[in-house]
């Protein structure tokens, strides 16, 4: 008998919903939410009315594509953190009513663990190759950026991680200093295409181990363009592409030195990226180059699970819910995750 498994995410500014049917997409929903572009970042009281204003429809919405009743549900998978307490909230409490009503399980889900997971949700088209345990996931999103040892499913171990500023945070925020709009990420990604690399050259950071530190290079960019702009007012606006090219060229080095890093400590080759920030086209292409460098074997999410969206939570959910893994009604949300992916 096939197990049918509803997601819902809400960590941040996207509202999602997707149905299961095993390990098979059959619908994958998302509302961006639009108001916080005007503000250049999310305002979380904005994000949570949203999330309510959304959440019913989106549900619907997926219902409606997955082609399926509510009644035939096994179970109901949210995001129980990290993220926005209130946006959290809004998709918590309507799992735990909705799995009351229909009298089925509820199976809370860390929002990290899910976007490593995302590898293994299947399209109904065709199958994809997902990756052997152990594998060494980048999760790159734009409130994390952590190296992860994956041994199985809910055996995760974090060898590094950012010390200040995510990866995302580091596009965001350099896109906001240039005035080039906000997310920063697509957009110098885009920008990136046509611009020289090697135009200009920014400071790496000096952190030990495995983890990684974006702070520095946001201030050395800063302190650049404000030299730059003393001579020339339109600096920015005439060098945009080369600029977008260096910064992102910097930001793909620093990754993948620490990847190749541990990578070489824990003789791992079986490599995946996930989080919004893979959706990067040089990271995904540095990550590519890795097979013929370092013989990896590599997994690239496709574009739609590399950002927040709740297929994610419904295969973690389905691989919660083959070992018995259930959710007590009195759960409530947590905004940060400690080292074993548990509420903080
Ligand atoms: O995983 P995600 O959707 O949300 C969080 O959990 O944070 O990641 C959002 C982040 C943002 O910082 C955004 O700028 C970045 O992912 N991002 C990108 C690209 N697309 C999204 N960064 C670089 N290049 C992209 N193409
Ligand atoms: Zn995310």
């Amino acid at each position: 008998m096939s197990t049918y498994i509803l997601g819902i995410e809400s960590s941040c500014d996207d509202t999602s919903a997707a149905v299961l049917k095993d390990d098979v997409i059959l619908s994958n929903f998302i509302a961006n939410q639009e108001i916080h572009r005007k503000y250049g970042g999310v305002v979380p009281e904005l994000a949570s009315r949203s999330h309510q204003q959304n959440i019913i429809p989106v549900i619907d919405q997926a219902l409606k594509e997955a082609k399926i009743n509510k009644n035939q549900l096994d179970a109901i998978a949210f995001t129980r953190g990290p993220g926005l307490l209130g946006s959290l909230l809004v998709g918590t409490s309507f799992a735990k009513s909705f799995a009351l009503g229909l009298g089925i399980p509820l199976i809370e889900i860390n929002h990290l663990q899910a976007h490593i997971l995302a590898h293994f949700a299947q399209k109904p088209e065709h199958r994809i190759e997902t990756p052997e345990f152990p594998f060494l996931c980048l999760t790159v999103s734009g409130g994390h950026t952590q190296i992860v040892r994956v041994n199985h499913y809910f055996d995760m171990e974090i060898l590094g991680q950012t010390i200040d500023d995510a990866a995302g945070e580091a596009f965001d925020k350099t896109a906001k200093i240039m005035s080039l709009g906000y997310p920063g990420g697509p957009i110098i990604d885009q920008l990136a295409r046509e611009g020289n690399e090697g135009a200009f050259e920014f400071p790496h950071p000096n952190i030990s181990d495995l983890d990684y530190s974006f702070s520095g290079l946001k201030t050395s960019i800063l302190y650049f363009l404000r030299d730059q702009l003393k001579k020339d007012d339109d600096f920015i606006e005439n060098n945009k592409r080369d600029l977008a090219a260096s910064i992102q060229y910097t930001i793909i080095n620093i990754l993948m030195k620490k990847l190749v890093k541990a990578s070489k400590e824990t003789g791992i080759k079986e490599i995946a990226i996930a989080g919004g920030v893979s959706a990067n086209s040089g990271l995904r292409k540095a990550i590519k180059d890795g097979e013929k460098k370092y013989g990896w074997t590599t997994y690239i999410p496709a574009f739609e699970f590399t950002t927040d969206n709740a297929a994610m939570i419904a295969i973690t959910g389905l691989f919660k819910f083959q070992s018995g893994a259930f959710t007590d009604q009195k759960v409530t949300p947590y905004s940060r995750s400690n080292a074993n992916f548990q509420n903080d």
